[in-house]
């Protein structure tokens, strides 16, 4: 028998089994949200500490005792800080908005250019790129490194060509790499030379606080910017997604007074007042303390650490030594990315979905779907449990295997 037949024999035994698991989105798991099942308790107050009722209307911003945790905890300004609803991704999609109808600090709005241009790292996350595309916005991918956007190729692209109108950026543990953006990568972002003087660094800190094995800190862009003389350049979002609930967390966006003021004028219109109750179960389930959050994060990390783990034992096992897979294990955060041999990604998903695992479509990773050189593959292994991760991570790693074999 051949290698890849008896690769094939060994797969048609996990077909056989009719397996159904997922490895496609970054979800957390149920043991990871019964760390914060105190939000579902009761609030003894309704009463705000500055007095409001949180049952109605208003504080556009957010409830000052749930701005100021956020504060100590992310090192921003309480004052410039505007809380969401429970997806930062929809503050993303706002402030995209305004950008391209109505323009921020006299910008003209994208919708009057001829061309618009985001710059895109890759792999990259697949919902800023569905954003992207949704305006109409060009993705201009640019590599990423092991400190980030390779900001050779950003300096250049963002000096040379007006239509070049921003980046987007997930500083710390990026999605899906795990890379921590180095001192001076932000230093360039935030001081780079720009053509069109109002480019844009959409800041996505999703990860903030998602410390896996160590913790690492990444350089506060909005003061190096300030500092840098570009105080109106970047976006801040974070939220409470992989913190509590991703079904009832908050999301947060802050950037330069000028620009806050300019977006809550905006958000005005599109709310009376986001949802304070679930601002101040948050606020009750940590005391009020950043370094609650930041024990809550332990809990969180030592439950999803052996997930972690679980995934680079089967991918050093496998591939270490023949170099069929090559990937960078991740600092932190919710993905691990792995290269398979060009030409071999889809049909790797393919393979493992008759085997019964969902994994993240090929290409995702990539602006519009299209990985030029069908490789990468985003692994979200926070969801299932450690048993069906090690099922999971054998069907890949054999799937990987036939689809090398084949090609060679
Ligand atoms: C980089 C990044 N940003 C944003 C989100 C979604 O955030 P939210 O739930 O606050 O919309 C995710 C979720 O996977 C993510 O990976």
């Amino acid at each position: 028998m051949s290698d890849l037949q008896g690769l094939m024999k060994e797969f048609e035994e996990y077909k056989a089994r009719g397996l159904k698991l997922d490895l496609s989105r970054g979800k957390p798991s149920g043991d990871v949200l019964d760390l914060s099942n105190g939000m579902l308790d009761g609030l003894d107050t309704y009463l705000s500490e500055d007095g409001t009722d949180i049952r109605n209307y208003g504080v556009l911003a957010g409830l000052p005792e749930c701005k100021r945790m956020f504060s100590d905890l992310l090192g921003v300004p309480a004052e410039q800080m505007i809380l969401g609803g429970n997806s930062s991704l929809s503050h993303m999609y706002t402030v995209f908005g305004l950008l391209w109808n109505f323009g921020i600090g006299g910008s003209t709005p994208w919708v009057r250019e001829a061309n618009v241009k985001i710059l895109c790292p890759v792999p990259g996350y697949d919902r800023h790129f569905a954003l992207t595309e949704d305006f109409g916005a060009e993705m201009i991918p640019v590599p990423m490194t092991a400190d980030g956007p390779d900001m050779n190729v950003v300096e250049k692209l963002a000096a040379e060509d007006a239509s070049v109108k921003g980046i987007w950026c997930v500083p710390l543990y990026s999605n899906p790499e795990g890379v921590v953006y180095s001192e001076e990568t932000v230093r360039r972002l935030a001081r780079m030379k720009t053509a069109d003087p109002h480019f844009r660094i959409f800041e996505d800190n999703a990860y903030g606080v998602h410390h896996i094995f160590e913790e690492h800190r990444v350089t506060n862009i909005l003061t190096c910017a300030r500092e840098a003389g570009n105080p109106d350049r970047v976006f801040y979002y974070f939220s409470t997604s992989k913190i509590t609930f991703p079904g009832g967390g908050i999301s947060l966006v802050t950037s330069s007074p000028a620009n806050v003021k300019e977006v809550l004028a905006h958000i005005g219109k599109q709310t009376i007042g986001y949802d304070k109750i679930t601002q101040m179960r948050t606020v009750k389930l940590f005391g009020g303390s950043a370094d609650a959050i930041r024990a809550h994060m332990k809990n969180i990390a030592a439950l999803l650490r052996p997930r972690f783990e679980l995934v680079l034992k089967y991918l050093d096992s496998e591939f270490a030594e023949n170099g069929i897979v090559r990937y960078r294990a991740p600092m932190g955060g919710y993905f691990v990315s792995i290269d398979v041999p060009d030409g071999c990604a889809s049909r790797v998903v393919a393979l493992a979905k008759e085997a019964g695992v969902v994994l993240t479509g090929a290409g995702a990773t990539w602006p519009y779907g299209k990985d030029p050189r069908d490789s990468n593959i985003r692994i979200a292994p926070t969801y299932p449990t450690l048993g069906e991760l090690d099922t999971t991570m054998r069907i890949l790693c054999l799937c990987i295997r036939i689809a090398a074999a084949e090609k060679a």
